[in-house]
């Protein structure tokens, strides 16, 4: 089949090839999935669209689905995480790309189209922009089922299959043990503060860092900026999420305090408008606004335009905002992602689980989602424990495994504080 393509540069083929085989070293488990598919041939014949942050990582997965015979067109899931030398190392290698870094809304939306228009079987999406598209178009496509990546695209996925509109089975890769645990908490923990470093170069010792949320992403934040010495302050809508942050030992106050507090804010929410105007005008001069939630809403960016007097581009990934009576306020990476927009996303080892998850779900998906109907599934439970097996064995690491007469205490009852079995 013909492709087309759409990238910055393709003489950029040769540097995204090194940076993904550098990524492929440290993904063990997508290397015993490419070897077993490269076997199997399971995706042969089948057509996937792919709409996912462009990183390294995300090549390391593409040559898995390859390996497996799958044919692939690819764009972008946000148009700052794009990685112009992994786009042209995967053109190069057949796939249909259309991406390109910084790429603004029109070319977004059209590279969906572009995208769409390989009439896939499967889509697999990073945010739900891909399977909302397709759900616009008339029914009738060859699309029979979806992977949906991160939290806020569950949400959109499940409010689709809630007004009874989604058409097919879609997995939430989000949602499984072996993603979200890993991914969202270690993962982003590390590259948020990763992508404030790389942007500011600040000290975060002895900073105050107020976090919004405290889900799987806003404890990981939490965590590792504590971890570099930062007083954390958690804010929260959620009375169990707060308390176990108050038992994890953060200050948790509503955000409209925290405002006046904070030297670095960062939203983990899934939620538009979480600091918004009057947490500006409380902000301290020199405050550091961050997000590291799927969708540039989480800062009301367009109230930030609107009440600075004057905007700079201070550093790559900085814009300094300046307010009434001269007060300084700065975005990082225009109000998205920051670790994938300031610094390369999460480690290809916690990538290895995700994409693990993606590349089962994909065989699983194209083999029995026929029998499956529309509607919002968990990865089967089989395939989280076999990833989890897989990366412990890459890491050397081994179980204990109970005995026959463990396994036989555990499935009686007759046992209790008395001990003795009747006689
Ligand atoms: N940056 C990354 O690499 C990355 C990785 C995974 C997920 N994500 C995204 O991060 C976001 C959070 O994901 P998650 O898995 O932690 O979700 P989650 O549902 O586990 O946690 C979100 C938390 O935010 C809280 N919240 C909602 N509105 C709030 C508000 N106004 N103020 C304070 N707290 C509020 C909720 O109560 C919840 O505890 C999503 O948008 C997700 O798609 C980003």
């Amino acid at each position: 089949m013909t492709i087309t393509i759409d990238v910055q540069d393709p003489s950029l083929a040769e540097q995204g090839r090194q940076r993904i085989a550098w990524a492929t070293q440290h993904m063990p488990v997508l290397a015993q999935i490419t070897t077993e598919f490269a076997a199997q041939r399971p995706l042969y014949g089948r057509r996937i669209a792919a709409s996912l942050h462009i990183t390294t990582e995300t090549g390391v997965l593409l040559r898995a689905l390859q390996a497996g015979g799958a044919e692939i067109a690819l764009c972008a899931s946000n148009p700052l995480s794009t990685r112009d030398e992994v786009c042209a190392a995967l053109a190069a290698d057949g796939i249909a790309v259309y991406a390109r870094r910084g790429e603004g809304p029109v070319e977004y939306e059209r590279h969906i189209e572009q995208t769409l228009a390989f009439d896939p079987h499967l889509a697999m999406d990073d945010g739900a922009d891909l399977i909302v598209a397709l759900h616009r178009r008339p029914a009738g496509s060859a699309a029979m089922a979806g992977i949906e990546e991160t939290t806020t695209g569950v949400v959109r996925v499940r409010a689709l299959a809630a007004e009874g509109l989604l058409r097919f089975p879609v997995v939430a890769v989000n949602d499984t043990p072996t993603k979200r645990m890993f991914d969202n908490r270690y993962g982003t923990g590390q590259n948020t503060v990763d992508g404030i470093l790389r942007a500011t170069n600040i000290l975060l010792a002895g900073a105050v860092c107020v976090v919004a949320g405290y889900g799987w992403v806003g404890r990981g934040i939490a965590l590792r900026l504590r971890g570099m010495g930062a007083r954390v302050i958690v804010c929260e809508v959620n009375a169990v999420r707060a308390l176990e942050a108050v038992m994890e030992g953060f200050q948790v106050l509503p955000m409209a305090e925290a405002a006046t507090l904070g030297d670095v804010f960062v939203t983990a929410t899934g939620m538009a408008g979480v600091i918004g105007p009057t947490h500006f005008t409380q902000m301290r001069g020199g405050a550091i606004l961050v997000n590291s939630g799927h969708f540039d809403v989480e800062v009301d960016v367009a109230e930030l335009h609107r009440l600075a007097s004057e905007e700079m581009q201070v550093r790559e990934h900085v814009t300094e905002f300046r307010l009434a009576g001269g007060k300084a306020l700065y975005l990082l990476a225009q109000g998205r992602l920051v670790g994938q927009v300031a610094a390369e996303a999460s480690p290809a080892a916690i990538m290895d689980l995700s994409f693990a998850n993606q590349a089962l779900s994909a065989r699983y998906l194209l083999a029995e989602g026929a029998s499956l109907g529309p509607g919002v599934y968990d990865v089967p439970p089989d395939i989280d424990e076999r990833i989890a097996q897989l990366k412990l064995r890459a890491l050397g690491i081994r179980l204990d495994v109970l005995d026959d007469a463990q396994l036989a205490y555990g499935r009686s009852w007759q046992l209790g504080t008395a001990l003795a079995t009747p006689a």
